[in-house]
């Protein structure tokens, strides 16, 4: 009995760490062999650990399909309506079309504001970019909606310079709206979302430390920190650029992170993708946090879901999805459920033979 009762609790504890964290995934939808939403839904909520759900746009049949599932969603106003959300009755009546439907039986948790407006958009969607966000944000608690965060995600292009990383400052042309975002960000509670690719990083002398394998580190000369992988440089890299205007208490998101499992070149493999996405899914289990922002979690959502096949671009855009189409893995990156039953399974083993024999 007592052995049970110890068993039991090695049990619940192993469940309590293993979902101390969150692991999130954008889902991309460029592809016409994609399974019905409901099934994607059904899919990650009975067969992953995946408790969180980043779409690029705001489909409908999507959202719908997350209700009940205690899945957190992040949904994005596409680039095209920014500019007219800038007026509180049109953001009013977005989220009366594409928000109170689903709320809250879907756990929508944050609104993208566009996705990498900096990088794709002209000056005009620039500059309507913070007056945008500030609107929906009133928009939404008119609307009776409190606990739902604004944010919109950047890539790195915005970054003038991010080696080493407490050296990472933003470009001066978008330093001012970058400013103006983490002011809201930092006004609202809301978190800055940016998508580190150490993908985009990668050279052969770097290989390792971009993939989270055994490597020899790299010591930043400035602050005497040490680096074991390019995800936590990329990351802090953008901490010191908000640090150095002001916004260091800003809590950042990885909005976008991955590794193509095929492309034309080496760099691109089934093994690459699996280590990145695996080890990048232990070091967030691990709740160190990076040099710079030790101890914090740093909310990450890989891309993507699925293999895209009409992703315009490379091979590689094609092929980074976590799952094939069919729903079976592209690789074991740590995400099924099932790898967890059998730890519980070694785990208990180990622990209490005795247990078996009963
Ligand atoms: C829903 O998810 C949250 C974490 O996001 C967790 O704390 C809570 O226990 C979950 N609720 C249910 C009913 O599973
Ligand atoms: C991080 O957590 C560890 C272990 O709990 C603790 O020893 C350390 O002081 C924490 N660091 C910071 C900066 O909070």
């Amino acid at each position: 009995m007592a052995t049970t009762k110890l068993l039991l609790s090695l049990l619940l504890l192993v469940q309590l760490a293993a979902t101390a964290y969150s692991i999130g995934v954008n889902y991309g939808t460029l592809a016409d062999n994609l399974p019905p939403p409901a099934q994607v839904a059904n899919f990650i909520k009975t067969q992953t650990n995946i408790d969180a759900v980043k779409l690029f746009d705001a489909n409908p049949d999507i959202i719908k399909a997350f209700a009940n599932t205690n899945i957190s969603l992040t949904i994005t106003i596409p680039n095209g309506d920014i500019q007219s959300l800038i007026n509180l009755r049109t953001a009013r009546h977005w989220i009366i079309d594409h928000v109170k439907p689903f709320y809250p039986a879907t756990k929508i948790k944050y609104i993208a504001m566009g996705s990498e407006v900096l990088h794709w958009g002209d000056d005009a969607l620039k500059a309507s970019l913070v007056p945008a966000m500030r609107t929906f944000h009133n928009a939404l608690i008119r609307e009776g909606i409190k606990d739902v965060k604004v944010s919109t995600p950047h890539s790195l292009g915005m970054m003038l310079s991010s080696d080493p990383p407490s050296t990472g400052r933003f470009r001066p042309e978008v330093h001012t709206i970058l400013a103006q975002i983490l002011l809201f960000c930092r006004q609202t509670k809301s978190p800055f979302m940016v998508n580190p690719y150490p993908f985009f990083g990668w050279s052969p002398e770097k290989e390792n430390y971009a993939l989270f394998r055994p490597n020899s580190g790299v010591r930043d000369k400035f602050t005497g920190k040490f680096y074991t992988n390019m995800f936590d440089g990329l990351m802090d890299a953008v901490y010191s650029a908000a640090k150095a205007i002001g916004f260091g208490d800003v809590n950042l998101i990885a909005g976008e992170t991955g590794w193509p499992s095929a492309c034309e070149l080496p760099v691109c493999s089934v093994q690459n993708a699996a280590d990145y996405n695996g080890n990048l899914i232990k070091h967030i289990e691990s709740g160190k946090g990076t040099p710079l922002m030790p101890n914090r979690t740093i909310e990450t959502y890989i891309f993507a879901l699925f293999n895209e096949n009409q992703k315009p671009g490379s091979a590689a855009e094609k092929n980074f999805g976590l799952f094939k189409p069919d729903m079976t893995p592209v690789y074991n990156a740590g995400v099924m459920r099932n790898q967890q039953h059998k730890y519980y399974y070694l785990l208990s083993k180990k622990y209490n033979p005795v247990y078996w024999s009963h």
